[in-house]
């Protein structure tokens, strides 16, 4: 079996701490008991690029349970939690390529490793699997008949190749599904964002500036939680109905060229590219926080941060100090990775069991229905979305009402005004 990770020996500490993440995933759990009976993904080899977590290690448990062959190498080079990655080597026998701190070059060595197990459906987040079988590896496009997409900057790439006529395997955007951004992105990257900010730092955010740039479903679950804990937030947006969302969500919004002046700390979350410039840069405050929690290190520019910087140095870990040549200091966490999963550990579980039962169901769907597909992104099926709506809320031990019969003849009728 082929691997390729920090040290195996850090199995018994990963595999605790897979099974405290399995206790608060019911979802996932039910889906797993039923595909070790079942076997739906008998034969199939399923090659995923996911952040090693232990929520991650649950869900290629539950596909190895099914039947499947499982491959996993890392979709970020700093979110491996490389006792996780030693567990699923050693006692379920997935295939994992992923080193925390691996090099770049290392990072698309390991995709290229998930590739050569010549999968049959692509698990991605972010669509570098994807964008690296296209680009580099189209010999194995016939073997495919399906993926999915985890997250929003995944799904946006995929839809743009799309488009563009150039996708070739039909792929599912499970970021889509209400069961997943609903929750997922915000309360998960709320919760969890604030959480590696706070780890890497140990930092009061009560009575400071905290600015959100951007206002998606991320933004919005950060905005929150940092209020919860006391910030003044003060959101930075390019679409005007996010903003207006953030204005009546009781948040202040300017440009984030006034932000810049009065933050204390900075947090990106918009998918986009050179968000904070070195114009922003230069009006901070000495001694501000950055960092991003959006899906690739491009949001904040740290090429434009360091040609105007005199001096570097590591303070703590994940914190390092750029002194400018104006003699502020600022520090950027994670080196500008998503600062959730580098200082922290992910989303979590409870909001991924949701995540996770997507990407299980949709694997199912396709190996059940990949003759019909074609060559496009599809939405999870509704039928997908409730029935995770459905197990979630009944593992919570939370009933609902339901209609009655005169409700449901009104709602389909029109003649009954006022
Ligand atoms: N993305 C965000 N949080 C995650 C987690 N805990 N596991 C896998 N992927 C994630």
């Amino acid at each position: 079996m082929k691997y390729d990770i920090k040290d195996k020996n850090m199995a018994k500490a990963g595999k605790l701490r897979i099974e405290w993440a399995a206790q608060q995933m019911p979802v996932l759990d039910q889906i797993k008991n039923r595909f070790r009976k079942q076997k739906p993904l008998r034969g199939i080899s399923i090659g995923a690029c996911l952040h090693v977590t232990t929520e991650t290690g649950n869900l290629a448990i539950t596909l190895k349970e099914g039947g499947a062959k499982v491959s996993i190498c890392a979709s970020n080079p700093l979110s491996t939690q490389d006792d996780v990655a030693a567990h699923l080597v050693k006692a379920h026998g997935i295939s994992v390529f992923a080193i925390k701190g691996e090099s770049t070059k290392t990072y698309y060595t390991h995709i290229n490793s998930v590739l050569d197990m010549e999968p049959h459906i692509t698990m991605d987040d972010g669509a570098d699997l994807v964008s690296t079988l296209h680009k580099d590896r189209v010999d194995m496009l016939s073997n495919l008949l399906g993926g999915t997409e985890e997250t929003t900057t995944g799904v946006i790439r995929l839809r743009s190749m799309a488009k563009r006529g150039v996708l070739r395997y039909p792929i599912m955007a499970v970021n889509d599904a209400n069961t997943k951004h609903f929750f997922d992105n915000r309360y998960g990257t709320g919760q969890s964002t604030i959480d590696g900010i706070i780890r890497a730092t140990n930092r009061l955010v009560a009575g400071t500036n905290f600015v959100v740039c951007g206002y998606g479903w991320c933004g919005k679950g950060l905005s929150m939680r940092a209020k919860g804990l006391g910030a003044n937030v003060i959101v930075t947006e390019v679409n005007t109905l996010n903003a207006l969302e953030a204005v009546m969500d009781g948040f202040r919004v300017m440009p984030l060229d006034e932000a810049a002046k009065i933050g204390d700390f900075f947090c990106t979350v918009t998918g986009n590219i050179n968000v904070i410039r070195k114009e922003h840069f230069k009006k901070m405050k000495d001694g501000v926080i950055v960092c991003n929690s959006g899906h690739f290190n491009v949001e904040l520019d740290l090429k434009g941060l360091k040609s105007i910087a005199r001096a570097r140095r590591n303070m703590r870990d994940y914190v390092e100090e750029y002194t400018l040549k104006n003699g502020k200091k600022i520090n950027i966490l994670g080196e500008g990775r998503l600062i959730n999963l580098v200082a922290a550990e992910g989303h979590p579980s409870s909001v991924m069991d949701m995540s996770f039962a997507n990407q299980a169901l949709c694997v199912e769907y396709i190996v059940k229905n990949s003759k019909e597909f074609e060559n496009r992104v599809y939405d999870v099926p509704d039928k997908v979305d409730m029935t995770v709506a459905d197990m979630k809320l009944k593992s919570l031990g939370v009933k609902i009402d339901d209609l009655t019969n005169e409700q449901r003849k009104y709602l389909h009728s029109w003649e009954l005004g006022t």
